[in-house]
């Protein structure tokens, strides 16, 4: 395994990454050297610097992991990252408490114009006058955001004795209550009281250049503005304008739409403060976010699904427990139900039925996804590209559920209504049964390399397949038969010690009464 470490990690992640594979330490190459370096890598990890874009990810022809060492990913590509299957993760909770504290150290200092004063005095002038400040207490406000970050400063400001008001549309206004904030339905709403404003967002094609001349000019005279989040929630030219037109009376920027950056219309003026990007740099958050990324990153690359996956559904630690005796049934049951499907699979219809239909059952359909891709030859197929993939070979995919049936747990997958395979798992160790095919009751564990073939109901025909099956040296491990009625057609399920000879399955065809073969390799078992 080797991982190629692009950016500097707190020492205990370097470490625990070195334990777990060769570590290329290629912090501080150009982006030439790194393109050479990433062609052997099966992880990278970086932090805001490096770009991981669509020509680094096709580079790394073994990649399977990138690690970001802290929260936002607007410097990966993720869609080129999922469309390859190779997982994304960060550590969003290493960092969300100093850049909380940032934020809120920028609007002290700017409230009190503490680095400009702090510059005159060191610079030989005492200028009381000159850096009158405001207080915070009864001030307005306006958190943008009101996530991790945003809920945590918004702690720190009611602290202070602000009035909190706070936009996000995807947090619930109970969370919003619960805060002491007040919930604003729109971002102009936010900000029209607001004697401070401060940006706690994902940078995003959504968010970007949120902060412009039109939604400045919904804000009061004299508002002061904060951001510690991204440089391209704000568009910095509108920004200038207003501070020289006197609209905004100031604003403290930890952040830039270019970054590294020395030279700007907003450095130099009394009513800006800025710092070179600080928000994470405190020795707590690198050591946290260096541990946390290189654990993430080890166990992604042990297969594992690990809890900051930014690609794969956020499940929580509890479901995924509760899901995970099934993934292996689900993604039997996909490759099964491929196999057995009549005609090109265009849809998949996946019901969930007793306790199973009460748990997040997203990485279930996701395994299910897996298996069935696996079944029509995408070997690269996991749970990351599983519904990009499907959905680039237009198999509509749909979820149902029903409280109760006949088993505890039950998961069946449909190609067509005919089409159907069902299974459950039996015994402490979840082992995966299939209990239903296409329409025939049956009861055999799903496992190695399978035949399922429909037969005329009538004495001998077992005898024939079992002799065209030993006639060619191939071994049953295990089979059931079920019919649907007395003479009427039945199915038969044989697990055979590995793959069949394709003169097996020509002769299989060619016996009398044998109306159906399906050869399936349900798992990758020898
Ligand atoms: P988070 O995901 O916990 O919170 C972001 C919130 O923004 C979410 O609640 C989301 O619902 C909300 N949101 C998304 N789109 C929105 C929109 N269009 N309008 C309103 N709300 C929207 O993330 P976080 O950990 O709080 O981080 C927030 C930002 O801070 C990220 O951009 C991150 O990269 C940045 N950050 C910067 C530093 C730094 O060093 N300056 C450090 C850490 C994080
Ligand atoms: C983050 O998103 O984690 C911060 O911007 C900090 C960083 O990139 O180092």
């Amino acid at each position: 395994m080797r991982i190629l470490l692009a950016e500097h990690i707190a020492p205990a992640g370097v470490e625990r990454l070195r334990a777990a594979g060769f570590l290329d330490d290629a912090t501080g190459v150009d982006r030439a050297e790194l393109l050479v370096r990433a062609v052997r890598c099966d992880a990278i990890v970086v932090r805001s610097a490096t770009r991981v874009d669509a020509e680094l990810i096709a580079a790394a022809p073994n990649l399977r992991v990138i690690g970001r060492a802290g929260t936002g990913v607007d410097n990966v590509d993720v869609d080129a990252a999922t469309s390859r299957g190779i997982l994304v993760c960060n550590a969003p909770q290493s960092n969300a408490l100093s850049a909380a504290e940032h934020a809120v150290a920028l609007m002290l200092a700017l409230a009190r114009n503490i680095p400009q004063a702090h510059a005159a005095l060191t610079d030989g002038r005492w200028e009381r006058s000159r850096f009158g400040g405001v207080e915070l207490s009864g001030k307005t406000l306006a958190v943008l955001g009101f996530g991790r970050i945003g809920q945590l400063v918004c702690a720190r400001a009611r602290a202070f004795g602000m009035r909190v008001v706070a936009y996000d549309p995807f947090v619930s206004s109970d969370r919003v209550r619960e805060r002491g904030a007040e919930q604003a339905t729109s971002v102009e709403e936010a900000v029209t009281d607001a004697d401070f404003v401060t940006l706690h967002l994902p940078a995003s094609a959504e968010t970007r250049q949120l902060v412009n001349a039109r939604l400045i000019a919904t804000m009061r005279r004299g508002v002061r503005i904060i951001n510690a989040a991204r440089g391209d929630l704000v568009d910095e030219a509108a920004l200038v304008a207003a501070l020289d037109a006197g609209h905004v009376a100031g604003a403290a920027l930890d952040v830039f739409s270019a970054e590294p950056i020395t030279v700007s219309p907003l450095f130099g003026r009394d009513d800006v403060v800025v710092t070179p990007h600080l928000g994470a740099s405190t020795r707590e958050a690198q050591d946290r976010a260096g541990t946390i990324i290189a654990d993430q990153v080890v166990r992604a690359l042990a297969g594992e699904l690990v809890e900051n996956a930014v690609n794969v559904p956020g499940v929580s630690e509890a479901e995924r427990a509760a899901v995970a005796p099934y993934l292996p049934l689900a993604e039997k049951l996909g490759r099964v139900a491929v196999a057995l499907a009549d005609g090109v699979v265009g849809s998949l219809e996946i019901s969930y039925d007793g306790a199973i239909a009460d748990r997040d059952t997203r990485l279930v359909t996701l395994a299910v996804l897996r298996g069935a891709l696996a079944g029509l030859d995408d070997d690269g197929a996991n749970l990351i590209n599983a519904r990009s993939l499907a959905e680039a070979r237009g198999i509509d995919v749909r979820e149902t559920r029903r409280p109760a049936g006949a088993y505890t747990s039950l998961i069946r997958v449909a190609t067509s209504e005919t089409s159907r395979v069902s299974g459950t798992t039996i015994g402490s160790d979840n082992r995966p049964w299939i209990v239903r095919a296409l329409g025939y009751q049956l009861e055999i564990e799903l496992a190695g390399h399978m035949l399922f073939l429909v037969n005329d109901d009538r004495p001998g025909m077992i005898g024939s397949i079992g002799h065209a099956l030993g006639a060619a040296g191939v071994n049953i491990a295990n089979m059931t038969v079920s019919r649907n009625r007395d003479g009427g057609s039945a199915l038969s399920a044989i697990q055979i010690d590995g793959p069949p000879p394709q003169a097996v399955l020509v002769a299989l065809c060619a016996t009398p009464g044998l109306t159906g073969v399906r050869s399936v390799v349900v798992d990758d078992a020898p």
